[in-house]
């Protein structure tokens, strides 16, 4: 049942390119995107003014990175909020609010006390869930479900990449009622996005070289990660990843706030995991990227660098190098995620650990 592999987590982290592509599948139909229960009108979508994602944990990243997209592509403010906390402030919501609750179970008790705070203030809510029938697209407006399939290890791996497909699919469906985008320009992401199982294929490639850093790690006491921009979500799921399998202090920070504090915590050997920005998108983002690695090497960390393949300047300042493929800038956390997970499971592996079961967690979270 594990086709072949020693623990589930590895069999569905390989899984991803057809979570992807099933995900995907039949939501852009006659030149527009099609959501699945869409009790929301069109009318409704176009005066949609604010958005809010809230989730927990991997789903909650899913949301910070689908912030950049939506809004980039639909001109709407997107706040990402921990289910957790947004229930128990007094956030702004009404009718012209949509809430987008993300959840694989679609059962936790967080999110789903979300929803129903958010539907008393009357403001549209739309699930994300791999969960046909569950609780929170029962209680929601509208739904998009994720076809990941069932997700046996407790740390969402497959489930996360289909959650940013989803909230993208999401961002779409918004420019498209919006008029921020003509459907030329929908058709044209919607390709790119069609295009990722076979990118996500690409990086599965580098397995086995993640799996050998991995053993390599498992004795280190900590390791902190750094992103800029959709790849600062992505360092946050790395830790996150870390943290819950290899029971192991793990930090994701923003690049940018290395100097207003965690860069006292570099020292030598610690590992440190860089997620690089394309050299090929803003020049800006990867030259800092790249000062910001060459500030840690000097102080003798030992750098782990994920980049796209030919992104030859980051070469000398990395002591171990992970390729990834070229993909448009907003899509890289679908690729650059891949090897943060297989890194965790490998971690915890070789330290022992039951990669499917940590310690102390449940899959589905439904007490508050
Ligand atoms: C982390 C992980 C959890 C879940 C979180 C939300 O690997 O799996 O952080 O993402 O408990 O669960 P769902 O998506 O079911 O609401």
């Amino acid at each position: 049942e594990k086709g072949g592999h020693e623990y589930f987590m590895l069999k569905e982290i390989e899984e991803q390119p057809d979570a992807l592509a099933n995900s995907l599948r039949g939501h852009f139909a006659g030149g527009r995107i099609v959501l699945d229960e869409q009790r929301i009108s069109d009318q409704d979508l176009r005066d949609i003014d604010k958005v809010f994602v809230v989730a927990c944990g991997s789903a909650y990243h899913s949301g910070l990175v689908a912030k950049y997209a939506i809004e980039h592509w639909c001109r709407l403010p997107v706040e990402v909020e921990l289910a957790s906390e947004f229930r128990y402030r007094d956030p702004v919501l009404d009718r012209d609010t949509l809430v987008v609750a993300v959840s694989q179970s679609g059962e936790t008790m967080d999110t789903l006390e979300a929803v129903r705070h958010a539907r008393e203030q009357r403001a549209r809510v739309l699930a994300v869930c791999n969960t046909n029938g569950a609780q929170i697209p029962r209680e929601s407006d509208a739904v998009l479900y994720t076809h990941a399939g069932p997700e046996i290890g407790v740390a969402s791996t497959k489930a996360f990449l289909a959650q940013i497909a989803a909230n993208y699919l999401v961002g779409l469906a918004l420019a498209q009622a919006r008029g921020t985008k003509y459907p030329d320009e929908v058709g044209r992401e919607f390709a790119d996005l069609e295009a990722m199982p076979k990118a996500v294929e690409q990086v599965l490639t580098t397995v086995d070289q993640v799996r050998d850093l991995g053993a390599r790690l498992a004795d280190s006491k900590a390791v902190l990660f750094l992103g800029r921009h959709v790849g600062y979500p992505v360092a946050l799921e790395g830790a996150l990843k870390l943290k819950e399998l290899a029971y192991m202090h793990a930090e994701g920070f923003a690049a940018g706030e290395l100097k207003h504090g965690p860069i006292a915590l570099i020292e030598k050997d610690l590992p440190v995991v860089v997620v690089m920005p394309s050299p090929r998108g803003r020049a800006v983002l990867h030259a800092k990227l790249v000062s910001n690695i060459s500030e840690i090497q000097a102080r003798g960390a030992r750098t782990i660098v994920i980049a796209e393949e030919g992104d030859e300047t980051v070469r000398p300042f990395a002591d171990e190098l992970i390729e990834v493929p070229a993909v448009p800038t907003l899509l890289q956390p679908l690729v650059s995620t891949v090897p943060l997970q297989v890194l965790a499971a490998e971690i915890a592996r070789t330290r022992g650990y039951d990669v499917d079961k940590p310690r102390n967690l449940a899959k589905s979270v439904t007490v508050e």
